[in-house]
């Protein structure tokens, strides 16, 4: 939500406003108690908190123009505070909207003096702070490969892989625009090269995963080993390792890359160097890796740290499809399907301390019971189609989903998979965090 203050206008955006979320009742709270206005303007969505929604239509006469709405300050106030989210109204149980209005107006001058010193009243904002639930501000969402394909292919007329130093189109949750995530602590993007390219060398605190969706003869170096990219393999890049791609083929390759950017900026634990050479020497034949780790077998003296991440830095489609495949003559979950998690072999925990990754079959006609679990999740159909049907505040949602399409499941929100045909799906989150630090919660639902 974004809150724009010029000139006695209050240009408020509301369109990934969800009921009771922290950040968006923090600011209508400080809009309603702290900002002098004229005139308060709203531009609300399809995810819009139902509430003000209505209280939209009610003050705004077109959401297109929000720049020529004008109302009176007070009234335009008070609609506000009428129609906060019920858990908001909740959480403000100084009982301001009940209390008389000259004990609201000595509350409102007390809020507004103590926020010149930097305080602001906790009870207004408690609940909100301390949901009963998880209450994401993120949007379910769709990303059409077939739709975007051409538009990432335009991006390599306009910018070379070496100018951009990584030609990668976004995929923005709609719900977090100008953010950069598809979820609050994971980023996707589709990343392409063309034939002849070198994206040079660098290094950063943040971990990608990259899952080739589009065209072969692309490879990934990391730290000294190349692996050549084909469809559907899950490659690793741990933090602080120099990684870079290129492309000796004769077509177009495009990946999707995820990263626990939001996490790490979060953390304010970012840093990145580049390399002094655009593309890394090669220190180790390409299967090295997989040779050495990816058999159920560990060099003599290897001993991983908690936190180091795994050695196995690819895991070819081919061999998790055997695997899926394998499993697939027994009975599928109700709730999961034929469903595994990747791990570094000599561990058994994440691949990555950040982000968890999975491969999952649906059977042909097979449907999942609902399910939902804490960890916001970004799902890419690898193989075959099925729909989605996610249930949210703003109603329920359903996504068909084909082949090198990417959908996002919000945390807490329960969804159903079903399958028209065999089908393999990859997803990603940020599970393995929030297991370590006790927080990852699910639930099965008939
Ligand atoms: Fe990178």
């Amino acid at each position: 939500m974004a809150l724009i203050v010029q000139g006695g206008r209050v240009l408020m955006d509301l369109r990934s406003f969800g009921a009771s979320n922290a950040g968006c009742a923090v600011e209508l709270n400080h809009l309603v108690h702290h900002v002098p206005a004229r005139a308060v303007a709203i531009d609300a969505g399809g995810v819009t908190q139902r509430a003000l929604r209505r209280e939209r239509r009610a003050s705004v006469r077109d959401r297109r123009s929000l720049a020529g709405h004008r109302a009176g300050a007070a009234p335009a106030r008070r609609r506000l505070i009428d129609h906060l989210p019920a858990q908001c109204a909740m959480d403000r149980n100084d009982g301001a909207t009940l209390a008389p209005a000259a004990a609201r107006a000595e509350r409102e001058a007390f809020y507004a003096r103590i926020g010149r010193l930097g305080m602001t009243p906790l009870w207004e904002v408690l609940g909100a702070l301390v949901p009963q639930q998880p209450t994401s501000p993120v949007a379910p969402a769709h990303w059409r490969y077939d739709a975007l394909r051409e538009h990432v292919m335009e991006a390599g007329r306009l910018i070379t892989a070496e100018e951009a130093e990584r030609r990668v189109l976004i995929l923005e949750n709609p719900a977090l625009r100008g953010q950069s995530c598809i979820t609050q602590s994971l980023y996707a993007g589709l990343q392409l090269i063309l034939p002849g390219e070198v994206a040079p060398a660098h290094r950063h605190t943040q971990t990608a995963l990259r899952l080739v969706l589009d065209g072969e003869g692309a490879y990934t170096a990391v730290d000294g080993e190349r692996t050549t990219m084909r469809f559907g393999d899950f490659i690793i890049t741990p933090s602080w390792t120099f990684h870079d791609h290129g492309n000796d083929g004769s077509e177009p390759v495009v990946w999707l890359d995820g990263l626990d950017i939001p996490l790490v900026r979060f953390l304010d634990a970012g840093f990145a160097e580049k390399s002094t050479t655009k593309s890394q020497a090669d220190t180790r034949p390409e299967g090295d890796a997989l040779a050495r780790y990816g058999h159920n077998l560990v060099p003599m003296d290897h001993a991983p740290g908690v936190a180091e991440p795994t050695r196995l830095f690819v895991y070819p489609f081919a061999r998790t499809k055997e695997s899926l495949e394998g499993i697939a003559r027994g009975t599928p979950d109700a709730h999961l399907g034929f469903k595994l998690r990747y791990v570094n072999p000599a561990t058994g925990r994440s691949p990555m301390p950040t982000i968890g990754t999975f491969a999952q079959r649906l059977p042909k006609d097979f449907a999942t019971r609902p399910y939902r679990s804490s960890d916001s999740t970004v799902y890419v159909c690898l193989e075959g189609e099925g729909r989605a049907t996610i249930a949210s505040p703003a109603g329920e949602q359903s996504f068909d989903f084909a082949p090198r399409d990417v959908f996002v499941v919000p945390s807490w929100h329960a969804f159903t998979l079903a399958a028209r045909a065999e089908t393999q799906l990859f997803s990603f989150s940020d599970r393995p965090v929030q297991q370590a630090l006790g927080l990852w919660r699910d639930e099965r639902l008939a």
